[in-house]
């Protein structure tokens, strides 16, 4: 299901965050099942796209995608046992929303989906149904990589080779 990739889209939205350093350090943070929180955020950022279309969603795409790239941006190993990673559960989104308004421009939905993609663990519930699609999104696929670990990791070397491939051409484009 993964070839078929809307990557015009991912990358027409999110290659400034797909290929900023911070978001490249995801790449060393393990998330579920041996997948790292960059492959991670890729698949969900995808499966919330399938979930809008499929449900035939009017939804704002950009924010959704952007969303969803950065709903993870927490930065550090949450499996490394420490006192600022206990909790992780609950206190990621927000560790999240600090690091993603620093390094990019959120507005109010990118905001909501970062804060409230742990629905029902936090409080307060979703305000956009962008924010609701990128919880969902979030579960089903951390119950997916968790249970097809080789298969996600084989579709995300095929990802990631694409990827690094295009935001190498897009970088020799620009210089
Ligand atoms: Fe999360
Ligand atoms: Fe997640």
């Amino acid at each position: 299901m993964y070839y078929d990739l809307p990557m015009g889209l991912l990358l027409e939205h999110g290659i400034d965050i797909l290929s900023s350093q911070n978001m490249l350090r995801e790449k060393s943070f393990i998330q579920h099942g041996g997948l790292s929180c960059y492959d991670h955020s890729l698949f969900v950022a995808y499966m919330s796209l399938v979930i809008a279309k499929k449900m035939r969603l009017n939804v704002d795409v950009r924010s959704l995608i952007r969303g969803a790239l950065l709903h993870d941006y927490f930065l550090y190993d949450w499996h490394v046992p420490s006192s600022s990673n206990r909790n992780h559960a609950f206190k990621h989104p927000h560790y999240a929303y600090e690091n993603a308004r620093v390094d990019f421009n959120l507005n109010e939905k990118e905001r909501d989906i970062i804060l409230k993609h742990m629905f029902p663990l936090t409080v307060k519930p979703p305000r956009f149904k962008e924010s609701y699609i990128v919880m969902l999104a979030d579960k089903y696929c951390a119950v997916y990589e968790t249970l097809a670990v080789n298969r996600m990791k084989m579709k995300a070397e095929i990802l990631n080779s694409y990827l690094e491939n295009t935001i190498k051409i897009t970088r020799e484009e620009r210089e």
